[in-house]
């Protein structure tokens, strides 16, 4: 192995000086409230929740009049900010559309819609402290707890920048700080939970996004397992592992390696044990790809947009994004994260089209094409996973551009071999709206991957790409439960929003909240 050559010159991340905002739960009265702004609820019809009606008659149905004269209706989103409100104590008032009230009960997209407004409408004005009269507003099938989580994350979501890089930051930003949960006194407790689960679940989406977003050139491998060393640091459930090349090769990781060969930065394979649970209790494992850049190797990719191949890690930024966020709730299970992480480059080094390799499960891998990598690297992570016991295996990773044909960008594929791990983590998506769809891992596409000279190629053809690199994968994974997220369509947006955005740390808390 080439020694690490003295990195090149790069931007160095600005230290993180900022005040996260801060919530509370408690009981107001939206009329005394003083507050710089005050947030009620409007139904579709114009139809005013019981705190918005108490803040029309204390200032003598001007609301009213307002939002009819503004032709707001109520629909889920929109939303109506109002200046000098009078007869109230508030500075402003924040009028959110919740959409059709059936029975005095609201959607739970809907509230999610309506709440996600509100750092929108505040963007734009100096508001740093906020009191939501919503305790009236109710959620089908949905109690305090979750509505409260549901305003903590999406409003903590919002204390990510991606301008840490810039001189100097954008001008306008959220002035936000402090945000007041109005609860009655039977919701407090159950609120005040769902603040703490919202901004816990919101930090791991957001640096899971952090990480994503970093350049290839501050993002190495070397970085992603700094990274993992800094989130164990005085942590005593939590412990970190970081096996170098030497230590992958005696493992025998010949397809791992492969991937690693062409690159001047040391690949590493990146273990995180958190122990929240029983000693005895087998743990879930969670395998990330951690590509941090992938050029296609000497299968080069064409330039247009190849920028974005920094996302390539995203799968290992959700595995550090969760385990972050179990580290915050310290959650009583067992969770073990397994990241290969490495880069794929072409230099002298580098495998060649028909290079053929011994993975770690002794199954030989003919690489017809070097740019099909993430799988090169999983599947060894996979076999080492073998080691845990583990009671289920999802393995993250940004798999396949045939992916993105099949789903876009609003699901992210699910392949398993097991289909109660399916259903759970497919659950899991729906309740925390990080959707996932259930895609096919049938035997007849397994002979797509078919080589003469090997146990199995690395490539399947054009059709249903996105299968074949999950069956590539299931060849390494009968010793366990597995489920494969290909997220190559979620992990991040492109053009004018280009950002990573978390996905699917938000399922994956889920799926394990609802292990607990
Ligand atoms: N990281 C890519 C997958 C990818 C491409 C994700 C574009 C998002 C957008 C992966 O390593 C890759 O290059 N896959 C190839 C596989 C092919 C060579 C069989 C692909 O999808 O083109
Ligand atoms: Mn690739
Ligand atoms: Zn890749």
């Amino acid at each position: 192995m080439t020694a690490t050559k003295a990195s090149a010159k790069s931007a160095k991340p600005a230290p993180a000086k900022f005040t996260p905002i801060q919530f509370a739960a408690k009981a107001i009265d939206p009329i005394k409230q003083a507050t710089q702004c005050l947030v009620i609820a409007c139904y579709e019809g114009v139809k005013l929740s019981p705190s918005a009606s108490a803040v029309n008659a204390a200032d003598a149905d001007q609301l009213e009049a307002l939002l009819k004269r503004e032709n707001f209706q109520g629909k889920a989103g929109q939303s109506l900010l109002l200046l000098n409100p009078q007869g109230i104590a508030a500075e402003r008032l924040l009028v959110l559309g919740f959409g059709a009230a059936k029975d005095g009960f609201v959607s739970a997209d809907n509230y999610r819609k309506a709440v996600q407004k509100i750092g929108e409408a505040l963007r734009p004005t100096t508001t740093s402290e906020i009191t939501l009269a919503l305790a009236d507003v109710s959620v089908v099938e949905q109690d305090a707890e979750w509505q409260a989580r549901q305003v903590a994350e999406s409003l903590s979501l919002l204390d990510y920048r991606a301008d840490k890089l810039k001189s100097k930051p954008a001008d306008v930003s959220l002035q936000l700080k402090k945000v007041i949960f109005g609860a009655t006194k039977t919701q407090t407790p159950g609120a005040t939970k769902g603040l703490m689960l919202g901004q816990a679940i919101a930090r791991g989406v957001n640096l899971a996004r952090e990480l994503g977003d970093l350049p290839g050139n501050i993002c190495t491998p070397t970085y992603l397992a700094n990274e993992a060393k800094r989130l164990a640091h005085k942590q005593p459930k939590l412990s970190v592992n970081v096996l170098e090349e030497t230590q992958l090769k005696e493992l025998g990781m010949g397809s791992f390696l492969s991937v690693a060969a062409g690159s001047d930065q040391p690949a590493k394979l990146i273990v995180l044990e958190y122990k929240g649970g029983n000693k005895k209790q087998a743990p879930v494992a969670l395998v990330g790809k951690g590509i941090t850049f992938d050029t296609g190797g000497i299968s080069l990719k064409p330039g247009a947009a190849m920028d974005e191949m920094k996302y390539d890690m995203c799968g290992a930024a959700s595995v550090l994004g969760t385990i972050q966020t179990l580290l915050e709730l310290q959650l009583p299970i067992n969770v073990v994260g397994v990241i290969a992480a490495s880069e794929n480059m072409p230099n002298g080094n580098a495998t060649k089209p028909g290079d053929i390799v011994t993975s770690m499960s002794g199954q030989t891998i003919e690489i017809l094409n070097t740019d099909a990598e993430g799988r090169l690297v999983l599947c060894d992570a996979l076999t080492y996973t073998e080691r845990f016991k583990p009671k289920a295996v999802v393995d993250i990773a940004t798999l396949t551009g045939a992916c993105v044909i099949a789903l876009g960008n609003h699901a992210t594929g699910l392949f398993s071999n097991n289909d109660e791990l399916a259903k759970a983590l497919l659950k899991a998506g729906e309740e925390s709206a990080d959707r996932a769809w259930h895609m096919p891992l049938w035997d007849e596409y397994q002979k797509q991957l078919d080589s003469n000279f090997a146990d199995i190629a690395n490539i399947g053809g054009r059709e249903g790409g996105a299968v074949t690199a999950a069956c590539f994968l299931s060849r390494f994974t009968k010793k366990f439960a597995w489920a494969h997220l290909d997220i190559a369509g979620t992990a991040w947006r492109s053009g004018g929003a280009k950002g990573a955005t978390g996905r699917p740390v938000t399922m994956l808390v889920q799926y394990l909240l609802n292990q607990v």
